[in-house]
C-alpha cells in the first residue's frame, strides 16, 4: 500500500468533549506521587546554604562544626566540590543557562547556593546548614532598572529577535497628526509554582536516575549527561506529575546539578527540595521592564507608527532579557513598526521564561498605550482597535489563517455590554456609589510548535497504548493528548492507556510556549494513524477478512473496528484482525513538528479580546475586578472544559499582574523581602469573581493537521491592559506602573 495516500483523519468521538482530568482522582486522593514523594533506600537529604548577600565573595565557611554533627554525612563547598565534566559557566544547548554549582566563592545574587549539606534526615541537614557560619566580603548590590547602565541587545534569548523594524519609523513619527509617548514599568515576577523544585538523584554505576518535575524531559537528559560525562541514554528522568511549572521547570539549575553530584560522591540516593524562599533567586524569574511606547495616528485615526522600546533587567552573568517589545509585532497594522530591546545587568539570578515571556509585560504596556491613544483621538477604545487591528501579520504581510480576531472583539463586547460604555472617565457609579470603569485589551500569542515523537500500539485485546515523554504541569495535557490519541486509533478514551512523563519514552518535546498539545498531539495523531494504517494493510490483504480488497484508503476506523467506507455492513474488530495475524500487536510511530512551508506562507497566532469591569471604593480606593469577559480564538479546542480552565487561569494571572504581583527588594542588601507566599501577593478566591470565557470557533488548516493552537498563555495578554484601562475609566488616572496600588489612586480624592 502506498505511503503517499493519506489515511483519513478521525475526529469527533473523543476530541471536542469535556472529559475531566484522567489524573484527577489520583491527585485528589494522594495516590499521585510527586518527585519529592520518592524515598529510595539509603536516601540522604540535601539542603543548600543560600547566600545572604547579593554581590561579593564568601570569605569564611567552616564545615568543622557541621561535620561533627552525628546526622551530617557531608558538606560540599567550593573547596571540596568534586569536578564536573561540563563548565556551569558555559552554554552548550539551545535552552542552556549559566548557573552556580559551587565553581567559585563569588556571590552573584542573594540566595545563590554557597554550599550543599547532606544529612541522614532533613532535620539534621537543616541543622548542619546553620552551623557553617558563612562570612562575606560584600559589595553594594546593583538592583532595579536603574541599578546599572543599560546596553543595547544584539541578539535576543532563545533566538528571539532583539530588534525588528518594518517600514520607515521616522517617517511614521513625522506623519502623525496626534501621538502618545508613554512609559510603563513592570516589576520582577517569580514563578511560584505550587510544587517547589525537587529532585531525587540515584546512580547505579554510570546509570543516573532522576525523579524531578520537568517540562522538557528528553532534552534535559542530554543536558544532565553533559555535566557528568555520560551518554544521554544513561540518564532516566521520571516526571509523572508536576505541581505547576510556568517555565521554570524547563530550565536546569545549579542546585539540581549539585544534588546529582552529591549522589555520585556519596554512592547513595540524594533528595533536595528547595524551600519556598530559595525559589527566589536560583530558579529563574521574569525581569523587571521599563517600556516606552510611541504611537502616532493620521487624520482617520489609523496608526502611522508603533514604536516599542523595552528595557529589562538581567543578571551579571547571563543574557536572558524579557522580549517585551516583540508583543507589538503581531497585532496592529501600523505604517511603521519598531521593537527594540535593552538590558541592564544587576545582581539578581538570571531571569528566564515565565508564562507568556515577553507578551505578558509587552502586551500590558501596549494595550495601555493604545487606550491612551484612543482617548487622545476621542475614540472609543474598541472602535480605535477595530480601525487598526491587522488582518495580515504586520511587517511580513503573511495572512492570518482566519479572521477570528474581529469575531473575538465583537462577541466579547456583546457579551460584556460594551456598547453602553460612556466615552469619558469617572461617569459610572454603581448602586453603592463605587467608581465603576470598563476597559479592554487585545490578546494575542504566537502558536509555535516544537518537535515531538510518539508511539502507538494496538494490542491483541483490541485496546490501545500510546507513549510520548511529554509533561502535564496540571493543565490537563495528559487528558487532551489521550483524547487525540484515542481518536487517531479509532477507540474510545477508556480503551487507551496513555504513558508519559518518562525520558525512556519517545521524545515528547517541550511543554512550553503554549505549544505542547499542538506538538505532542500531532505526534500522537500521526502514531495512531500509522498503527491503524498497518492494521488496515493486514486486514485488506487477507482473503479471510470482510475488508479484503477494500484498499487502505477504503477503510475507516472507529469504535475499535475497521469499516469499509460507504458499506458499514463490511467491518471487522481489531481483535479479530490481530488474532488472525498470529496475535501480534500492531505498532505505529509518528512525529509532530511545524510544516515549514505552511509557516513561510501563513502567520500563526491565537487571538482574543478581554473586557474588564472594576469597582473602586471612592474613599478607600480599594480596587476590585468585578467582571472579566475574554473571547479567544485558538484553533481547534480538544477539551472545552480544560481549555476554558487554561484561559481562565491566564486571565487570573493577568489580574495578578495588574493588581498583586511584585518582588520587593531591600536595596541595601539586594535580598528579596517578600520571598514567600504571604508577602508575594497573588489573587485568592475572594479576588476572583465574574470571570467568563468565550471560545470563538476557528478552523486553521495551516498550523498543523489537527488545527490546534494553544491556550496556556494567551489569557494573560490583553487582561492586564483591560484592567488598567478600566481603572482609568473609573478614576481618570493613568497608572503607568504595575501592580497598581491604592496609593497610586489617592489623588483621585
Ligand atoms: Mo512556558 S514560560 O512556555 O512554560
Amino acid at each position: 500500500m502506498s505511503e503517499t495516500i493519506p489515511f483519513p483523519q478521525r475526529f469527533g468521538s473523543n476530541s471536542g468533549q469535556s472529559f475531566t482530568r484522567r489524573d484527577g482522582i489520583a491527585k485528589v486522593t494522594g495516590a499521585a506521587t510527586f518527585a519529592a514523594d520518592n524515598n529510595p533506600q539509603g536516601l540522604l537529604h540535601a539542603v543548600t546554604v543560600p547566600a545572604t548577600v547579593a554581590r561579593g565573595k564568601v570569605t569564611h565557611l567552616d564545615s568543622t562544626a557541621a561535620m561533627a554533627h552525628p546526622g551530617i554525612a557531608a558538606v560540599i563547598t567550593p573547596d571540596n566540590r568534586p569536578p564536573l565534566s561540563g563548565d556551569p559557566d558555559s552554554k552548550n544547548f539551545m535552552f542552556s543557562f549559566r548557573f552556580e554549582a559551587l565553581q567559585s566563592r563569588e556571590v552573584r545574587y542573594a540566595n545563590q547556593p554557597i554550599a550543599l549539606v547532606l544529612g541522614q534526615s532533613i532535620e539534621a541537614a537543616r541543622q548542619g546548614a546553620r552551623l557553617l557560619n558563612p562570612r562575606y566580603e560584600a559589595l553594594p548590590p546593583r538592583i532595579g532598572l536603574d541599578g546599572a547602565t543599560p546596553y543595547k541587545l544584539e541578539t535576543g534569548a532563545f533566538g528571539m529577535r532583539a530588534l525588528t523594524v518594518h517600514g520607515d519609523v521616522e517617517a511614521g513619527h513625522a506623519a502623525a497628526i496626534a501621538a502618545v509617548d508613554v512609559t510603563y514599568e513592570t516589576p520582577e515576577h517569580y514563578h511560584n509554582a505550587m510544587e517547589t523544585h525537587a529532585i531525587v538523584a540515584e546512580w547505579d554505576g554510570d546509570q543516573l536516575t532522576i525523579d524531578m518535575p520537568n517540562q522538557a524531559i528528553v532534552p534535559s537528559c542530554a543536558m544532565f549527561a553533559h555535566y557528568f560525562g555520560i551518554a544521554p541514554e544513561n540518564v532516566l528522568i521520571r516526571s509523572p506529575y508536576l505541581g505547576g511549572g510556568f517555565g521554570s521547570k524547563a530550565i536546569i539549575n545549579g542546585a539540581q546539578i549539585l544534588t546529582i553530584l552529591a549522589a555520585r560522591m556519596m554512592c547513595r540516593p540524594v533528595k533536595l527540595m528547595l524551600p519556598r524562599d530559595e525559589m527566589f533567586g536560583p530558579t529563574g524569574h521574569r525581569g523587571a521592564t521599563r517600556q516606552r511606547i510611541r504611537i502616532g495616528i493620521d487624520k482617520d485615526a489609523r496608526m502611522t507608527v508603533l514604536d516599542h522600546e523595552a528595557l529589562a533587567t538581567t543578571s551579571t552573568f547571563d543574557d536572558f532579557v524579557e522580549p517585551a517589545a516583540n508583543a507589538s509585532q503581531g497585532i496592529y497594522a501600523a505604517g511603521a513598526l519598531r521593537s527594540s530591546h535593552y538590558g541592564v545587568r544587576i545582581d539578581t539570578g538570571t531571569p528566564g521564561p515565565v508564562r507568556a515571556p515577553g507578551e505578558a509585560p509587552g502586551s500590558a504596556a501596549l494595550e495601555c498605550a493604545m487606550d491612551e491613544m484612543a482617548e487622545k483621538a476621542g475614540l472609543d477604545p474598541l472602535t480605535f482597535r477595530l480601525k487598526n487591528y491587522a488582518e495580515t501579520e504586520p511587517g511580513t504581510g503573511k495572512p492570518y489563517s482566519s479572521k477570528a480576531l474581529r469575531e473575538c472583539y465583537e462577541r466579547g463586547a456583546e457579551r460584556f455590554g460594551w456598547s453602553s460604555r460612556p466615552l469619558r472617565p469617572r461617569e459610572m457609579r454603581d448602586e453603592s456609589g463605587f467608581l465603576t470603569g470598563w476597559g479592554m485589551g487585545t490578546a494575542a500569542f504566537p502558536a509555535p510548535m516544537f518537535a515531538a515523537k510518539a508511539r502507538a500500539v494496538l494490542r491483541p485485546d483490541g485496546t490501545g497504548q500510546v507513549e510520548t515523554a511529554g509533561a502535564d504541569m496540571g493543565q490537563g495535557a495528559w487528558t487532551a493528548l489521550a483524547q487525540i490519541a484515542a481518536d487517531s486509533l479509532g477507540l474510545p478514551l477508556d480503551k487507551v492507556d496513555f504513558h508519559s512523563g518518562r525520558s525512556d519514552l519517545p521524545d515528547g518535546g517541550i511543554a512550553g510556549g503554549s505549544g505542547h498539545t499542538a506538538t505532542a498531539g500531532s505526534a500522537l495523531h500521526a502514531a495512531g494513524e500509522d498503527a491503524v494504517r498497518r492494521l488496515a494493510e493486514v486486514a485488506t490483504a487477507d482473503p479471510a477478512s470482510p475488508l479484503f480488497g477494500a484498499g487502505n484508503a477504503g477503510v475507516i476506523a472507529s469504535g475499535g473496528r475497521l469499516h469499509v467506507r460507504g458499506d458499514e455492513s463490511r467491518s471487522e474488530s481489531y481483535q479479530d484482525i490481530i488474532a488472525r495475524n498470529g496475535g501480534v500487536q500492531i505498532e505505529g510511530n509518528g512525529s509532530g513538528a511545524r510544516n515549514s512551508e505552511a509557516a513561510a506562507q501563513h502567520a500563526m497566532y491565537s487571538h482574543g479580546a478581554v473586557f474588564a469591569e472594576v469597582k473602586i471604593d471612592p474613599d478607600l480606593f480599594q480596587m476590585r475586578v468585578t467582571r472579566l469577559v475574554g473571547a479567544f480564538a485558538a484553533g481547534r479546542i480538544i477539551n472545552p472544559m480544560l481549555a476554558e480552565s487554561q484561559l481562565l487561569g491566564g486571565m487570573i494571572w493577568g489580574m495578578s499582574f495588574a493588581l498583586h504581583e511584585e518582588a520587593k527588594y531591600d536595596l541595601r542588601t539586594g535580598r528579596i523581602m517578600n520571598a514567600d507566599l504571604a508577602g508575594y501577593h497573588v489573587p485568592v478566591n475572594a479576588d476572583v469573581t465574574g470571570l467568563e470565557v468565550i471560545t470563538v470557533h476557528e478552523n486553521d488548516p495551516y498550523v498543523n493537521a489537527l488545527g490546534i493552537k494553544g491556550v496556556g498563555e494567551i489569557g494573560i495578554t490583553g487582561t492586564v491592559g483591560a484592567i488598567a484601562n478600566a481603572i482609568w475609566h473609573a478614576t481618570g488616572i493613568r497608572v503607568r506602573r504595575f501592580p497598581i496600588r491604592i496609593r497610586d489612586l489617592l489623588p483621585a480624592a
